[in-house]
């Protein structure tokens, strides 16, 4: 099963921040706990590439690198393991390196001219970033018609209580949020706590099955 694959059977994508990287393996077992072995660790700190490595290292979590804005966190994310890569924008910078490395990569687009330049690039999967402040699922709807072969990640501003409007749509692949792992419950080594909001979610988004 390729990645994109994977991430849409899982449904679900949990956005990480992670602040040092000896949390990444708690974390990771947390995910694994949880029913929900996927995560997009995002460049917001300078432990992400180091906590890619060690979940990845793993071999049982489908890790990614998150907020990927250069050519060179491309080759970072990539060479630490990352098996996707995930960037808030559509660059053709960042999505061509990703294809140099044979990375699937989901850039970020919420415009027909942004998902035209991503199709133009040879990508049919985007992320739908921020997904509430642009427009939500009826935007999501507006674009499948023109785009009709095209599958979106949205990410930003979802949650328990509107990730029904997302799931709903043939046309979204899998939703992506910071939710299911809080970074302060992370930074509080709560894994426990982030074990049980990873379950919640699988267990809402399974309920949400067509
Ligand atoms: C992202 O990078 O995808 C977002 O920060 C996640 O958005 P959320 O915190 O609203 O889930």
């Amino acid at each position: 099963m390729d990645v994109l694959t994977q991430l849409s059977a899982s449904r679900l994508v949990p956005v990480v921040v992670l602040d040092q990287a000896a949390d990444a393996d708690g974390l990771a077992s947390a995910l694994v706990a949880g029913g929900l072995p996927v995560a997009e660790v995002t460049f917001r700190t300078d432990a992400a590439a180091e906590s890619i490595r060690i979940m990845a290292d793993r071999g049982d979590v489908l890790v990614g690198a998150g907020t990927v804005i250069t050519p060179a966190q491309v080759d970072q994310a990539v060479a630490a393991g990352a098996r996707y890569l995930v960037s808030p924008g559509t660059s053709r910078a960042v999505i061509e390196r990703a294809q140099e490395h044979g990375v699937p990569v989901l850039p970020g687009a919420v415009t027909a001219t942004e998902v035209q330049a991503a199709l133009e690039l040879g990508l049919d999967t985007v992320k739908f970033f921020p997904a509430g402040t642009s427009g939500g699922a009826p935007a999501i709807s507006a674009l499948s018609a023109p785009f009709g072969g095209v599958r979106f990640v949205p990410t930003g501003g979802v949650g328990p209580k509107n990730l029904h409007e997302y799931l709903a749509l043939p046309s979204v692949a899998a939703v992506g949020g910071s939710w299911m792992v809080p970074r302060d419950r992370v930074r509080a080594g709560d894994f426990d706590g982030v074990q049980a909001l990873i379950a919640d979610a699988v267990a809402l988004a399974q309920s949400l099955r067509p």
